[in-house]
């Protein structure tokens, strides 16, 4: 896939998916922004990545002002956006019966309200034609035990990108969902004992957990002209995880 000198926006970039794929838009000839809330974490991923075509810019985007903040840098940097990816994400995992207050907003606040109002807050700098991916999660439409929260943050995402593909639809602006199935990532290993992963390997229908390139993939993929006519829609990246857990 060719992107040279598109604009991408990929939101949560410095670890895991959003690196991958910032990687692979870089590595396809792109001009790409990654944000996060640490800035450590930034300096890292352009350490790794070493390529003047990168710039990183810390937001925290379960934060309006944050989010603001980051609408200034676009706005500032005087380009059309030819892809957002709206990536951020962050999952605790308890049953109903103990998730807090604090657990439940945090979840919102980042997964829902905070690409809720990026999107909104860069319609006016994107391009007609551009690419808009939501990061969801297989469990969006799974039931598993602990993910009541998180979960539920996926499924309104998913009707958020549903809605948006329609709206932006008269610009030509197309929306798609990923759903991820268990990827191996810094943060999914932060929140999981390790012996989770067999298990979560175990649940897919290829019988390992998925790489963070493969969803960089998906990405580029969906945002490309090979894409052209898809919009609307979910792809699920889960090595089979729901049609397997059904059997
Ligand atoms: N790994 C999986 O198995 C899996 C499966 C399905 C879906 N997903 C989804 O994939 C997305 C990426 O997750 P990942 O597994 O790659 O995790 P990750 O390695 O923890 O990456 C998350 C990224 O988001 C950033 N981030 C978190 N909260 C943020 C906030 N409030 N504002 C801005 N940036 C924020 C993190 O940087 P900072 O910490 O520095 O802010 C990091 O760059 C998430 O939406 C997640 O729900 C993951």
């Amino acid at each position: 896939m060719i992107f040279t000198n598109k604009n991408v926006l990929i939101t949560g970039g410095s670890t895991g998916i959003g690196l991958a794929t910032a990687k692979a838009f870089i590595n396809a000839g792109a001009n790409v922004w990654i944000t996060g809330r640490n800035a450590d974490n930034l300096q890292k991923a352009a350490e790794e990545i070493k390529s003047p075509k990168l710039k990183t810019v810390v937001s925290d985007t379960s934060k309006l002002t944050e989010i603001s903040i980051l609408e200034k840098v676009i706005s500032e940097s005087e380009v059309k956006l030819d892809v957002l990816f709206l990536n951020a994400g962050i999952g605790v995992f308890s049953p109903i019966a103990q998730v807090t207050e604090e657990e439940f907003d945090a979840q919102f606040n980042t997964n829902v309200k905070g690409h809720f109002f990026t999107l909104q807050k860069l319609i006016p700098h994107l391009s007609d034609g551009a690419s808009v991916l939501f990061t969801s999660s297989s469990v969006a439409t799974a039931a598993n035990l602990g993910t009541g929260v998180y979960s539920a943050t996926k499924g309104a995402l998913n009707k958020i990108a549903q809605v948006a593909a329609n709206e932006l639809a008269p610009r030509k602006i197309r929306v798609n969902i990923i759903s991820p199935g268990p990827i191996t990532t810094p943060g999914l290993a932060s929140v999981l004992p390790p012996e989770a992963k067999e298990y979560l390997a175990s649940v897919t229908a290829l019988q390992r957990m998925g790489d963070p390139d493969e969803i960089a993939k998906t990405a580029l993929f969906l945002a490309s002209d090979a894409a052209s006519y898809i919009t609307g829609t979910e792809i699920k990246a889960d090595g089979g995880y729901l049609n397997y857990a059904l059997k």
